[in-house]
């Protein structure tokens, strides 16, 4: 039987019909200011503090206490579930992991001891920086990100990674590698009415689940990020409306 597990983002385990499959593999990808960051950070603080996950999120681009203090604006107290033992903020990966391959290994000791059930990482960019004569479109990048997901599916924990993309018109979508690496998909866009930009979040794919393929209105305030799961995009209405000679 299929194990799901709570995602820690309103509204999203609505969508995905009760949560992420356990162990599973998933890209959370958009353009900049689309929510990401803001996911990966619930995805840790809420699996640790409502679910009893224990997490590791490794960021590349911001510094830890900036994170902190990110998390702070959305009510999310992470000193505290660092000092419980709980949450690993990991920094600077350049150089935590330098040599690649021998200190991954530090980081699934961490997964062990510590009993970390989901890692989050902010962003792919993150290869990069370990492989950096490799570059994103390379056989070899691919590589390397499916080594690492392995170990992650191995160390038995459910993995979110955050990629930007430049192209992210839903009707003009560009697949990237990436895309096809993951075993689920979700996309952050924004969709322009007028002199409006509204939020919007739709999953590509899960492997193996079933899900809605449906287009959803987000809200980030200062919860967090939630997704109107019971709501239409109006933006998305109105231009349907437009197409069909309504207007
Ligand atoms: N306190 C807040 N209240 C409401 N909205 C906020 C608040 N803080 C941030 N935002 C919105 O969230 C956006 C940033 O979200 P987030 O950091 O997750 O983006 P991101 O997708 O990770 O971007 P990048 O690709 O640049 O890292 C901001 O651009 C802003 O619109
Ligand atoms: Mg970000």
């Amino acid at each position: 039987m299929i194990e799901l597990i709570k995602t820690g983002i309103s509204g999203l385990d609505q969508i995905l019909k009760g949560g992420l499959r356990r162990n599973s593999t998933i890209l959370v990808t958009g353009a900049p200011g689309t929510g990401k960051t803001i996911m990966a950070l619930q995805f840790i603080y809420y699996g640790a503090k409502k679910y009893n996950e224990n997490g590791i999120l490794i960021a590349t681009e911001e510094n830890l206490s900036d994170l902190r203090n990110y998390g702070k604006n959305f009510g999310m107290n992470f000193k505290d579930m660092e000092k419980k033992g709980k949450i690993f903020l990991v920094e600077k990966p350049l150089t935590m992991l330098k040599g690649g391959i021998s200190s991954i290994k530090g980081m699934l000791d961490l997964i062990k001891k510590k009993n970390i059930k989901r890692v989050a990482l902010d962003s792919i960019i993150f290869f990069e920086y370990l492989y950096p004569k490799h570059n994103n479109s390379s056989m070899e990048f691919r590589r390397e990100v499916l080594l690492f997901m392995q170990k992650m599916k191995r160390a038995g924990v459910t993995f979110m990674t955050i990629s930007e993309r430049r192209i992210t018109d839903l009707d003009r979508l560009e697949y990237e590698m990436m895309d096809f690496v993951f075993e689920g998909l979700i996309i952050l866009s924004r969709v322009r009415k007028g002199s409006y930009f509204e939020r919007v979040l739709t999953v590509e794919k899960i492997r193996g689940q079933d899900h809605s393929l449906d287009v959803y209105p987000v809200a980030i305030d200062k919860s967090g990020i939630r997704i109107l799961h019971d709501q239409i995009p109006f933006s998305l209405v109105e231009k349907e409306e437009e197409k069909q000679g309504f207007k």
